[in-house]
C-alpha cells in the first residue's frame, strides 16, 4: 500500500477533523439503516464493511444496537494493525457476532458464502479508486445483498470545487438503487450517500468468484 492507513486513522481523535465529522454522519445513518433494513429468515442482520479501517464507523453502532447481537458482522481490512485493531475493539465491546478479515476488499471472494448482506459499508474506498473501479463495484452489490438491502458509502467534494459524488450517485441509479439520504453539510467536503437495493433478486446476475471490483490507486 503507498499511504499510510494507520497515520490516517489518527485525524478520527481530533473532533473538529473533517474525518470526526463524516464519521458523525456516517454513525447517524448507520443507526438508521439498521431500524430500516430487512431481516434475514433468522431473525438477524448480516452487515458487511468494504476497507473497513479500525472498524471506527461499525463497532461502537453495533454495540449500541441491541448490543450487537441481532448483528453478524464481517469487516475486511487489508492492513494487518488496523484489523487488529477492529478486532480488539469487537471484543472490547463484546460484540461476538463480528468477524474481522485481514485480507483483500476487492476481491468478491471474501464475500462469498456467508450469504447476503442486509447493509454494506463502503466508507473511504470511492476517493481511492478508479472511476471504472466505482462503476464495476457499485453494479456488482447487488448480488451481495437481500432485497432491501441498504449501501452507504461516502465521496468527498475535491480540492478544486469538483463534487464525484454525482458520478457516484448516477451509479446507483443506473443499478437498482433507490436514494434514502444524500448528506452534503453546508461549507464541508463531505459527501455521505445511503442507498437502498431497489430491484427484483431475479434481475441480479450472480457474482464471478474471483473476479476484482476494485484495487486502490
Ligand atoms: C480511507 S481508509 C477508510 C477506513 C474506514 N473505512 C473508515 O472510513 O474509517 C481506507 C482503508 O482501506 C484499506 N485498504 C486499502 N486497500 C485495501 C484492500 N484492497 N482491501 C482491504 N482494505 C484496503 C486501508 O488500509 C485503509 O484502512
Amino acid at each position: 500500500m503507498t499511504k499510510d492507513w494507520v497515520q490516517w486513522h489518527q485525524d478520527y481523535d481530533n473532533p473538529n477533523s473533517w474525518l470526526a465529522k463524516r464519521l458523525e454522519i456516517v454513525q447517524h445513518n448507520l443507526c438508521r439503516a439498521l431500524d430500516d433494513a430487512p431481516y434475514g429468515p433468522d431473525g438477524t442482520r448480516r452487515l458487511i464493511s468494504i476497507c473497513s479501517g479500525e472498524g471506527r464507523d461499525v463497532l461502537p453502532v453495533l454495540a449500541k444496537h441491541d448490543s450487537g447481537r441481532s448483528v453478524r458482522a464481517l469487516l475486511v481490512e487489508l492492513d494487518p494493525t488496523l484489523s487488529q485493531r477492529a478486532r480488539a475493539t469487537a471484543a472490547d465491546l463484546g460484540l461476538q457476532g463480528v468477524e474481522v478479515a485481514t485480507a483483500d476488499a476487492g476481491k468478491i471472494d471474501v464475500y462469498l458464502g456467508a450469504g447476503p448482506a442486509h447493509v454494506i459499508i463502503a466508507c473511504g474506498v470511492f476517493g481511492n479508486i478508479s472511476s471504472e473501479d466505482i462503476q464495476r463495484t457499485i453494479a456488482t452489490l447487488p448480488a451481495l445483498l437481500a432485497p432491501g438491502g441498504i449501501v452507504i458509502w461516502n465521496r468527498g467534494l475535491l480540492e478544486n470545487g469538483d463534487d464525484p459524488s454525482l458520478e457516484v450517485r448516477t451509479y446507483f441509479d443506473e443499478h437498482g438503487f433507490a436514494e434514502l439520504s444524500f448528506t452534503s453539510p453546508a461549507g464541508s467536503r463531505n459527501r455521505v450517500g445511503m442507498h437502498q437495493l431497489s430491484i427484483h433478486p431475479a434481475e441480479i446476475p450472480p457474482a464471478a468468484p474471483g473476479m476484482r471490483m476494485f484495487a486502490f490507486c
